[in-house]
């Protein structure tokens, strides 16, 4: 079993699991010691649980924002709209003055949310694990919200907008 799975190619790993599409979710919190906003793009963020709300994402153990955000224990996860691919761009970077040419406002919880997203949500973190080169963190929901318009999807490494087929 283990000798099957090591050979598998990372390469071709990225580029079958690039056929699920995703989401495009800023996660972004506020250090307490400086204030300053840190945050990354995540493609992992899904709910998990409904009672309690719990939802989960995994950042990689690389991760210079991650350190930073946990510091409060507490951050919001902005889901991107279809036009905020600049968005995207920038805060998948690593640059660490990423934040500084995105617009934000702070939430009723003292996060940064993406200003035009199509949905945020104020997650207080739950417990989070190491497993293989990520780190799994759970997160519990504490409010949320949406606007209106449509997401970005991330699709077999690129970045598109979604289309409804009717029934
Ligand atoms: C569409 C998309 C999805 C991504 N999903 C994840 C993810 O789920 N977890 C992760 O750690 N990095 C993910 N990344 C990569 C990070 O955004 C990127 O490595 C970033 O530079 C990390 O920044 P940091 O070092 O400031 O934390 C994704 C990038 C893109 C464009």
């Amino acid at each position: 079993m283990t000798a099957a799975l090591s050979r598998i190619d990372p390469r071709r790993y990225r580029d079958v699991m690039g056929h699920l599409p995703t989401g495009v979710v800023v996660v972004a919190g506020r250090r307490p010691s400086t204030g300053e906003p840190a945050g990354l793009v995540v493609g992992t963020f899904q709910s998990l649980s409904l009672d309690p709300p719990l939802v989960t994402f995994s950042v990689a153990l690389t991760s210079n924002s991650w350190p930073k955000i946990r510091e409060s224990g507490r951050f919001s996860a902005s889901v991107l709209a279809s036009g905020q691919h600049d968005v995207c761009q920038r805060l998948s970077s690593k640059n660490p003055d990423k934040f500084h040419a995105v617009d934000w406002h702070e939430s009723a919880d003292g996060n940064p949310r993406i200003t035009g997203a199509h949905a945020w949500i104020d997650c207080q973190v739950h417990h989070e694990f190491e497993c293989g080169d990520h780190t799994v963190v759970i997160a519990r929901v504490r409010r949320l919200d949406a606007g209106s318009g449509e997401p970005l999807v991330f699709y077999r490494g690129r970045l598109g907008k979604y289309r409804e087929i009717s029934a």
